[in-house]
């Protein structure tokens, strides 16, 4: 259930009465000054939208990773990562992140690194389920923003989206959706694990036409988290997917997938992977070694620049597999 609860309609309306977009008015600061850098004109925040960044990797047949940031120390891995790899970026905000950082908090780290950093990246909402947070998002400075309505019928999915496709292009930043129900344990653990449902072609088809977002996520077989077995995506819908739908499709759930696989669902259209869990695991896991180590009874910096480091070479080894290396 999302949080609030609520219907659909009552979750994405603008709160302000008015018509969808009137809202926008409100959004001063930041989304305005993202609106003007993402139309192609005074350029104020160091980010781009993730529109361009994904229609080109798409053209190109490579996918951009989407890694979800916790710590500054994840956020500057993640820019090491792909500075290292000359390799266009995406940072997640999820709502784990904006529970315990701060959704405005998280956002300014990565706008703060993005300021020196040579390559072109992303800010990106991920798994929203409210409005209010879309708009909280735009203003802290968000280039692209996901709602995700995957537990509501298929109707309620597609008006709730189209509500928030509207608001986000308002701003000038471009919004991703989800149909089927990706499986697992996103990266709310208040949430119940989801029960997956696959993405039908025709509902594919119909959710971007109805929606006009500008990437889709369908669920393929793809989980959240990481369990013993490696999920079986459904490579061949993903493909049929990828011929029906002119818009680049996203991956959920990259932690734990075999090479093999990610590199099939890239050539299926895929042109953003998310990964989560498994930088959250090797950022503990980093940390836990170097904490119990002999030399960090009163600095925490040497350990945490361990975990960074652990989360810097995965990301690189990720970004290897997405075939962007190179792309930025
Ligand atoms: P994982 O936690 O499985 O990497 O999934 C991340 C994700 O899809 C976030 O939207």
């Amino acid at each position: 259930m999302a949080p609030g609860g609520g219907s659909a309609a009552a979750r994405v309306s603008d709160p302000s009465g008015g018509p969808v977009g009137a809202g926008i008015g409100r959004l001063t600061g930041q989304a305005a000054r993202c609106s003007g850098r993402l139309q192609g004109g005074w350029a104020l925040l160091p980010l781009v939208g993730a529109d361009g960044l994904l229609r080109a990797a798409r053209a190109a047949g490579y996918a951009v990773g989407a890694f979800s940031v916790h710590t500054p120390e994840m956020v500057d891995a993640v820019f090491a990562a792909a500075e290292a790899r000359g390799a266009p970026v995406l940072l997640q905000v999820g709502q784990r992140a904006i529970r315990h950082a701060g959704l405005q908090e998280t956002a300014s780290w990565v706008i703060a690194r993005a300021a020196r950093s040579p390559v072109p990246a992303a800010l990106h909402l991920d798994h929203s389920r409210s409005w209010d947070q879309v708009v909280r998002a735009l203003r802290a400075g968000c280039t692209s923003v996901m709602f995700d309505g995957s537990d509501l019928p298929f109707a309620d999915n597609v008006a709730a989206t189209a509500a928030v496709v509207r608001l986000a292009h308002a701003a000038g930043v471009p919004a991703e959706g989800e149909v089927g129900r990706v499986g697992g344990v996103e990266d709310d653990p208040s949430e119940d694990a989801l029960a997956a449902r696959l993405a039908s072609v025709e509902q594919a088809v119909r959710f971007v036409q109805d929606t006009g977002v500008d990437s889709l996520a369908p669920a393929v077989g793809n989980v959240h988290g990481l369990s013993d077995r490696i999920p079986r995506l459904d490579l061949g819908r993903l493909r049929v997917i990828g011929e029906a739908v002119a818009v680049p499709l996203v991956l959920h759930g990259g932690s734990g997938l075999d090479e093999a696989q990610i590199r099939a669902a890239v050539a299926a259209g895929v042109a953003k992977v998310n990964v989560d869990t498994e930088l959250r695991h090797a950022f503990l896991s980093a940390l836990r070694v170097a904490v119990n180590g002999p030399d960090h009874a009163d600095d925490p910096y040497p350990a945490l620049a361990e975990a960074r480091r652990a989360v810097a070479e995965l990301a690189q080894r990720r970004i290897d597999t997405f075939g962007s290396a190179g792309r930025a």
